[in-house]
This record gives structure tokens, C-alpha cells and sequence, in this order.
């Protein structure tokens, strides 16, 4: 049975990605291989390690299926599955920094990733600077002869600041220093950083990949050149998956386009539907013509994922709009099927922003009736409305 390849549509490829039946029996999917020892055949094999498999940190049928099917989809030469998205952050940049190194890191980052970065790196002898995500080619003003590593994340967290990556692969690459992107937001489906000239490609398959809001992990895809680094750095950290959970991925993987187009339309929907509400100070969204990174997301970007936020005006609280949800969930993820709120701040952004004392909520807009969804957070303004009417212009 051929393959999907580059040559075929994304949901072609999202369907037949990964395993091949025929190599087991036929079954449509690959069997979940749950595995620490691997026998070998006799003692040449077993002191050489000469077979495919020989021990379940390094792999199984199953997980090779995912790292399989996300490589196809990156473009990248290989992939490493870790126990979640915050591994897929912190196994990179230690497998690609030492003491005395420099490393770059867009200061819109994941919070965690910021808590590794300042509580783990230091230790290790590392230097770590926060840049502006906006600058681009401007990069070139931060490094030092001993940076190794730029970290990127695009759209940025919370305020979905759009980076130009190419302008940064584009300096960071002759010089030999390892551009890293977290690239959750947009999914390989979305946008694609190794074809722009970045190296490492970073996912929390928890969100999207997995779809459903009930397993953990995180991958990690790479251009050929730097794969054996990346690979022996997963191995010696022993960051390895059970194939319950790559299983699980591999599942979320197969409706990921159909649910990406769902989540976008529904998405785009309630984002303007909230510009237009006199209890919104601001809509942060790429995918919105008014959003300052809309320029590069319709040139990077074939789409736009479901997670954005928006600032409250004064008179609009915050907790009550949050108690007054229903069909919204409280919780800080996204990427599954159901809706999700949550009270954000930029109290740990290095860099000042004008916005920074700004209430942000941040949702996440699930598979459900956008009417709901709408109807939902049109009661919730409401409620939240603490300003005398005079105070407050008349909700549109
Ligand atoms: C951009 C980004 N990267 C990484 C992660 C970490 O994923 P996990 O929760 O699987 O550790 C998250 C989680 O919210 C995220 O938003």
C-alpha cells in the first residue's frame, strides 16, 4: 500500500501518515506495543544491538508510527517523542547549550519555558536573554560570539505576537547558532518553521495533535543535519513514551485537519464578535486584520489555531466574567474539543510593555455551537460589568 507523501492534501496525509498496515496484518492501525525488554536472537546480536529495536526507552512500533507521521508532516529528517510539551522544550536545549554559552529567548514565551530557562540554565553556566519578540533581523544586535541557541515561539503566548522567523533563521543560520521554535499554536498543518530556515520544531502534542484533552506529550523534529545530536540527546536523557500515550496521538492526529478547520472558523467568529463589545479593550489575534502580526501570519501561515485573548476595559471584572461561564470551562490548556477560559497577566514579560497592567482572558474555542459559545460569553460580559452604567458605553 503507497504511502501519503508530500505529493497529497494535508488530511490525505493526516490519514495515512505513520504506520502501514500491511506491515501488521492489515490492521488500519498499529498495534500498541507495550515494552521494556527486547529479546535478541542470539549472542552477535545481542552484544552488537544489531536490530531494530532493543530496548523500550529507544522506541517501539508505535511510537515510531508518531515520530513517523509528525516527521512527514514537518518536513523534518527525524522525530523524538517526550512526556509532555515542556519536555519537548527543555530535552533541546539541553542536548544544544553548555556552560558558557549564550542563549536568546523571545521574551513571549510559554511561562514555563521562562522557568526552566531562569531556574535550570544558569546552573549549567548558561546565559540567558530575553529579546523583543517584534525585532526580526534586529536579532543580530543581541549576539554575543558564544550565543548557541535562539529560542522562538510564534504566535507568542498570551499575546500571540507574530516573530519574523525567516529574518531570524536567516542570521542565525550562517552563523552555525540553533534556531528553536515552539510551534504549538499553528500545528505542522498551520506552519511549518523547517522550510523557513529554522532547525528544531518543537510541539506540545498534548493540545491540538492530541485533540482530546486526556494525554500528555511532546515532540521534537529536526532537519538532517542536527538529527543524530538531537537523537542521542533524547537517548542519554532517557525522556522516552509510554506507547499508550504515542498511540493516543497518533489517533488525534488522523481528525486534526477537520478539527483545525472547525476550531479556525469558530474561532474567528467569536474574535470578532468580541472587537465589536464595549467591555473589550483589545483582541489579540494574529488572524485579525487589526492585529499588528497580521501582515506576517497571512504570509507565514496557511491558518489560524483557536487559542487568542482579549483585555477588559476598566469597569469589567475579570472573576465574575469567569464565574459566569457555562458552556466555557476554567482551565489553563487548549487544543482539545471543549471550550476553556482563563485570567492571564504579563507580570513576567523582562520587557515593558504598554499593555502590561492590562486583565487579559484568554480562550481556547472548542468543537461546540459557536452560537453557544457566543451566547455564553455575551451573558458573562454582562455580568461582569461593575461600572456604573454611565461609566461603561451600552453593550453593542
Ligand atoms: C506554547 C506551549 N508550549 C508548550 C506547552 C507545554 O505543554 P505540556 O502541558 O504538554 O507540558 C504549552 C502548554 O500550555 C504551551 O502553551
Amino acid at each position: 500500500m503507497a504511502k501519503a507523501d508530500a505529493s497529497h492534501g494535508p488530511n490525505t496525509r493526516l490519514g495515512h501518515g505513520g504506520n502501514d498496515p500491511m506491515d501488521y496484518y492489515g490492521f488500519v492501525n498499529p498495534p500498541v506495543v507495550r515494552a521494556s525488554t527486547v529479546l535478541f536472537l542470539d549472542a552477535r546480536t545481542l552484544i552488537a544491538e544489531d536490530q531494530k529495536y532493543n530496548y523500550g526507552t529507544h522506541g517501539t512500533p508505535t511510537t515510531d508510527a508518531l515520530c513517523e507521521a509528525i516527521s512527514g508532516l514537518e518536513g523534518a529528517a527525524g522525530t523524538v517523542l517526550v512526556p509532555s510539551g515542556l519536555a519537548a522544550i527543555s530535552v533541546p536545549l539541553l542536548t544544544f547549550l553548555s556552560a558558557g554559552d549564550h542563549v536568546l529567548i523571545t521574551d513571549s514565551v510559554y511561562g514555563p519555558t521562562r522557568r526552566f530557562a531562569n531556574e535550570v540554565l544558569p546552573r549549567m553556566g548558561v546565559t540567558v536573554e530575553y529579546f523583543d519578540p517584534l525585532l526580526g533581523a534586529d536579532i543580530a544586535r543581541h549576539l554575543r560570539p558564544e550565543t548557541r541557541v535562539v529560542f522562538l515561539e510564534t504566535p507568542g503566548s498570551n499575546t500571540f505576537d507574530m516573530q519574523d522567523i525567516p529574518a531570524i533563521a536567516a542570521i542565525c543560520r550562517p552563523r552555525g547558532i540553533v534556531t528553536m521554535v515552539d510551534n504549538t499554536w499553528a500545528t505542522p498543518l498551520y506552519y511549518r518553521p523547517l522550510e523557513q530556515g529554522v532547525d528544531i520544531v518543537i510541539h506540545a502534542a498534548t493540545k491540538y495533535l492530541g485533540g482530546h484533552s486526556d494525554v500528555l506529550m511532546g515532540t521534537v523534529s529536526t532537519n538532517a543535519q542536527l538529527w543524530p545530536r538531537l537523537y542521542r540527546g533524547h537517548m542519554v536523557l532517557g525522556m522516552c513514551v509510554g506507547s499508550d500515550d504515542a498511540y493516543l496521538i497518533l489517533r488525534g492526529l488522523r481528525g486534526l485537519g477537520r478539527r483545525l478547520a472547525v476550531h479556525q472558523e469558530s474561532t474567528l467568529a467569536v474574535a470578532r464578535w468580541l472587537e465589536g463589545r464595549d467591555e473589550v479593550k483589545r483582541v489579540y489575534h494574529p488572524a485579525l486584520e487589526t492585529d499588528p502580526g497580521h501582515a506576517i501570519w497571512k504570509r507565514d501561515f496557511s491558518g489560524a489555531a483557536s487559542l487568542f485573548s482579549f483585555s477588559l476595559r476598566d469597569g469589567v471584572d475579570a472573576h465574575r466574567l469567569l464565574n459566569a461561564l457555562s458552556v466555557f470551562g476554567l482551565g489553563y490548556s487548549y487544543g482539545g474539543y471543549e471550550s476553556l477560559a482563563a485570567k492571564v497577566n504579563l507580570a513576567d514579560r523582562t520587557l515593558k510593555r504598554a499593555d502590561a497592567e492590562d486583565t487579559l482572558i484568554r480562550l481556547h474555542i472548542g468543537l461546540e455551537d459557536v452560537e453557544d459559545l457566543i451566547a455564553d460569553l455575551e451573558r458573562a460580559l454582562i455580568a461582569a460589568r461593575v461600572a456604573a452604567p454611565d461609566d461603561l458605553p451600552a453593550a453593542s
